[in-house]
């Protein structure tokens, strides 16, 4: 099977200044391991310019295929994830952020304020998922089945 590369950039203002563990950024290691290495991680503060900046350049390097954020997809004045992300992709896949929307309506009401995107600049992947470890583990589950495939067609 190819051995996908893969980022990991956790959006969260208090992880940023050090004040709390990233948990969820752990949790995507482990859950990504099946589907290849994690070549960049970091934590970064609820700025979109700094958001759209990372990710540009990461997936303009030409050398990822899926990059994975968490935090920052909710209705707060500080989660920006969403509108940064969306300034980069150049299509978005929205039936991958519905399945994840729609699974976890079953687990909490509050899936309906995820704002999560998924979609693609160049030939990376971008998956936005929420900040909570239990959010990012019933989300990613979703998706993990269908993403070998996806990974695979966009190269
Ligand atoms: N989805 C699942 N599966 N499980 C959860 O616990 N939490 C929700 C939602 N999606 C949750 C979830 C909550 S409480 C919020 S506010 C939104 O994701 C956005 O989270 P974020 O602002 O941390 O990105």
């Amino acid at each position: 099977m190819t051995a996908f590369r893969i980022a990991i950039l956790t959006l969260s203002d208090k992880g940023a200044r050090g004040e709390r563990e990233d948990e969820s950024g752990r949790i995507l290691h482990q859950m990504s391991a099946s589907l290849g290495t994690v070549d960049h991680y970091e934590i970064i503060a609820d700025e979109a310019d700094l958001i759209t900046a990372r990710l540009m350049e990461w997936c303009d390097c030409g050398e990822l295929d899926l990059i994975l954020t968490t935090g920052g997809t909710g209705v707060s004045p500080r989660d920006v994830t969403p509108q940064a992300t969306q300034q980069v992709l150049d299509y978005e896949i929205p039936g991958m952020a519905e399945a994840m929307r729609a699974a976890s309506l079953a687990k909490t009401p509050h899936a309906m304020l995820s704002r999560a995107l998924v979609g693609v600049r160049g030939q990376t992947l971008i998956v936005n998922l929420p900040g909570s470890p239990k959010a990012v583990r019933e989300n990613f589950e979703v998706i993990l089945p269908a993403l070998p495939h996806a990974l695979a067609k966009l190269k």
